[in-house]
């Protein structure tokens, strides 16, 4: 007898579907993807999206927005209000899970009550073995990974959907900026990271596909264009490499940016164009991870610290001005102290501007999950708290350069409220060299404002009143 309930089938059915991605076409045309829009199943009815995790996700949950306001449904800010609560979730840090599982039980509460009718499960966390745990525990009504974002339409009363690989669904349009999928999945097997299991391997998205998206959103409105992917500049087709897909994208979209990128696979051209063409933002996100050899090699990163900061000098050449930030793991299992003291040395040479910093978490089913020569909790807390504030007081120093150059400033966020002490809040915004600034405007996000740099911390600059108006 299968002891296996269907819960549970559905979920391995799930994963084995996350890990197959769908073939790619060549033709996305955003009106046939729901052929049955004539009776939404939603009508009247009210749904909550909560993203957790990266940008990705922020862009997988913008396509099942699409489908949720497509089938009819409200989208409400809060659980209380909604039929349909779908949770599109991150698995790469325990922590991730933990919150996930903390909305779990608030939402299984209000659905005791009555007061929430479904709840869906999707993303990373969805795509893992754990997801069937949950599935149980707190009454899951469906579990998607992250290759099968396409059955939600079903669920939602959009019957009749096709199979469709994820990056190929439409997200909301009509947004002055906008992320635009390159590839899905990754190649890599870090030690420590639990992605390539929950994403599968890479897949790259036919230039086509990524540049015809591309004009649908720019003749939509959109000014701002992102390419995401987990390592872009692994991105490959028919012998052209990412670089050439970025040239060509940054002839059609007013302004561009892309994230995350490898050492590995970054190349010097690609670092040169950043420098050379104007509408690519002077942002360079490179994760670095340590500045061991020893420990890269127990990461299986397949570079040495020494290429890493040879592309910095690359970078730092080409765009001089550019910022550059980085991800940091601090007490993976086996780092000594001199191990940790290499990662604050490189630091200071590469002089980040930003750089997330984690603690190792141990992800089951990684191979850094297995390993002996845990480091103590206190020492990792130590040596975060060091690599953290050797981060800002560089980023700090740079940072203070910065005061009194005059800055062509693109809004991304809107001025919104007042502040605590009934002070004007200030919008947010960014320069082409990838700095954040607060500047004093009500310019629509999307616009840009020219304004000098009066202020800067270790994270933002802080501008002046802009001179002229908007463009
Ligand atoms: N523990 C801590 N940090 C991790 N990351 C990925 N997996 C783990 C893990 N198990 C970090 C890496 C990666 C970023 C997205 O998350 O630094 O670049
Ligand atoms: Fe994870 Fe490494 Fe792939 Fe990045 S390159 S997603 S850290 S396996």
């Amino acid at each position: 007898m299968n002891s296996r309930t269907n819960g549970e089938r559905d979920a391995v059915k799930n994963n084995a579907r996350n890990l197959a991605p769908i073939p790619l076409s060549k033709k996305p045309a955003a009106e046939s993807f729901y052929p049955n829009r004539s009776v939404p199943g939603g009508a009247g009815k009210t749904a909550c999206i909560r993203t957790f995790g990266c940008q990705m996700n922020v862009h997988d949950s913008d396509r099942m927005r699409r489908m949720i306001r497509d089938a009819g449904y409200a989208e409400v800010g809060r659980y209380e209000d909604a039929d349909l609560i779908v949770l599109n979730t991150c698995y790469v840090r325990e922590n991730a899970v933990d919150r996930v599982r903390g909305h779990l039980g608030e939402i299984n509460r209000l659905k005791r009550e009555g007061r929430v009718k479904k709840v869906a499960l999707t993303g990373c966390i969805g795509a893992a073995q754990e997801s069937q745990e949950l599935e149980r525990q707190y009454g899951v009504d469906l579990v998607l990974g992250t290759h099968n974002t396409y059955e939600l339409a079903e669920f939602v009363g959009l019957p009749g959907m096709e199979e469709t690989y994820t990056p190929e669904l439409p997200g909301t349009e009509g947004e002055h900026s906008a992320f635009v999928t390159i590839m899905t999945g990754c190649n890599y097997q870090c030690s420590y990271c639990v992605v390539p299991s929950v994403r599968g391997r890479m897949v790259c998205r036919p230039m086509e596909n990524v540049v015809e998206e591309i004009r649908r959103l720019v003749s939509s409105g959109t000014r701002y264009v992102t390419l995401l992917g987990q390592t872009v500049d692994a991105w490959r087709e028919s012998g052209q490499r990412f670089c050439d897909l970025l040239g060509r994208v940054a002839e059609e979209a007013p302004r561009v940016w892309f994230t995350t990128s490898h050492p590995s696979n970054m190349e010097d051209r690609t670092l040169r164009l950043i420098g050379e063409k104007d509408t690519i933002v002077k942002r360079l996100h490179l994760p670095v991870q340590s500045g061991s050899d020893r420990m890269l090699k127990v990461m299986h990163r397949g570079y040495k610290s020494e290429r890493y900061r040879r592309k910095i000098e690359v970078f730092r050449e080409a765009a001089p001005d550019g910022t550059l930030s980085t991800d940091i793991i601090v007490g993976h299992p086996g780092e000594t102290e001199g191990d940790h003291e290499e990662t604050l040395r490189l630091v200071e040479d590469c002089s980040f501007d930003s750089a997330y910093v984690f603690k190792f978490s141990p992800r089951r089913g990684t191979e850094a999950a297995g390993l002996s020569d845990t480091v103590p909790e206190d020492v990792s807390q130590r040596r975060f708290v060091e690599v953290l504030r050797a981060v800002e007081q560089n980023a700090f120093r740079r940072n203070q350069r910065k005061i009194g150059s005059v800055e062509e400033i693109y809004v991304r966020h809107g001025r919104h409220g007042g502040g605590r002490n009934g002070e004007v809040g200030k919008a947010v915004g960014e320069t082409w060299s990838g700095h954040a600034v607060h500047v004093p405007t009500d310019a629509e996000p999307g616009r840009y404002v020219t304004a000098k740099i009066e202020g800067a911390g270790p994270h933002v600059l802080y501008a002046g009143d802009p001179s002229g108006p908007p463009r």
